[in-house]
């Protein structure tokens, strides 16, 4: 059976209703307050087989401008990729996948993805390399607390309007590896950091953090500036805290003690030749 291949149709209000369907049936994302409350974003590019008003197999490369070791470029990643039960194991993704890839050569400088655990004999046959990823830690510090943390409530129309502004000023958390995104960062802030928010206004910047047992999860720091560690940890700190963990490089926050370890469960995978080595990717990068 012949399918139609459509691309670029966000513009096209049925066919991006179809795929925001299809979203929620293969993945359980729910795209309408996302796009909604405007923050649809044009750097992520569908390649979707459609089957009249229905789409059968899809898969998405978001476009990247991010800052590796210094210098500005561009990385790509595949996300939203999915079939329908009844048309898996026909070629369809394998064969979307080739076409995204080809569209992506020569303006992106490398090409990343985490992969469901049931797709990932679909990944390591289609010529992807299993890596693994990396998050950074460091003692928590004993320190005397500081007041004026508040968290934004993206239910909020000024709180959200607020930290939209700042994804759109800030600079990246990372020289090593960060992200510039304003609006994925966005997706995050609507779905699973939506209470993790908080706004330091006497370091005028925000920071994406939660908490397991003994454990102090910083995912983002968002601001024109990015404040040294020691700054920023006293407006944060709890004596329950045993270990800091940093979902991104912490190459600008001055750490003293830091060490690294292996984040499992997310299976990252890349194509051959990607730019960044035990790569700690920034948690907002994830699509
Ligand atoms: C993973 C998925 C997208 C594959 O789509 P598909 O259209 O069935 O893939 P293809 O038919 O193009 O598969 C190409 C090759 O990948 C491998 N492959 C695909 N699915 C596989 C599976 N479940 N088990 C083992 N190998 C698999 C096979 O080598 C296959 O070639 P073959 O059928 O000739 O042996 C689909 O199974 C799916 O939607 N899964 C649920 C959602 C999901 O996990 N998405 C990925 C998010 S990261």
């Amino acid at each position: 059976m012949e399918f139609e291949l459509k691309t670029q149709y966000w513009d096209d209000p049925v066919a991006l209703s179809a795929f925001k369907d299809f979203a929620y049936r293969i993945h359980g994302l729910d795209f309408n307050e996302f796009e909604s409350r405007g923050f649809w974003d044009s750097a992520y590019t569908p390649f979707s087989l459609f089957d009249g008003e229905t789409v059968v197999a899809s898969m998405c490369i978001y476009s990247r401008d991010v800052v590796l070791d210094g210098t500005r470029t561009r990385l790509a990643q595949i996300s939203g990729v999915g079939t329908l039960p009844q048309r898996r194991r026909q070629g369809l993704n394998r064969r979307l996948t080739d076409i995204g890839l080809e569209w992506a050569a020569g303006w992106h400088d490398g090409v990343f993805l985490f992969s469901n655990p049931d797709a990932i004999p679909f990944y390591q046959q289609g010529g992807f390399k299993a890596i693994e990823e990396f998050v950074e830690t460091t003692p928590a510090p004993r320190v005397k607390t500081c007041p004026g943390a508040g968290r934004l409530d993206p239910d909020r129309s000024k709180h959200l309007q607020k930290i939209y502004e700042f994804a759109q000023a800030r600079t990246p958390v990372s020289e090593k590896f960060g992200v510039l995104n304003a609006k994925l960062v966005m997706f995050h802030v609507l779905h699973d950091l939506r209470n993790c928010v908080i706004e330091l206004p006497d370091l005028n910047c925000l920071v994406m953090c939660g908490r397991a047992p003994g454990v102090l999860k910083i995912y983002d720091i968002i601001g024109c500036e990015i404040p040294r560690f020691v700054d920023l940890y006293p407006y944060l700190a709890n004596k329950e805290d045993e270990v800091v963990e940093f979902h991104f490089f912490t190459d600008k926050l001055g750490l003293g003690n830091r060490s690294t370890s292996v984040l499992k469960g997310n299976n990252p995978f890349v194509r051959p030749g990607f730019p960044v080595e035990n790569p700690v990717f920034p948690y907002t990068s994830r699509a």
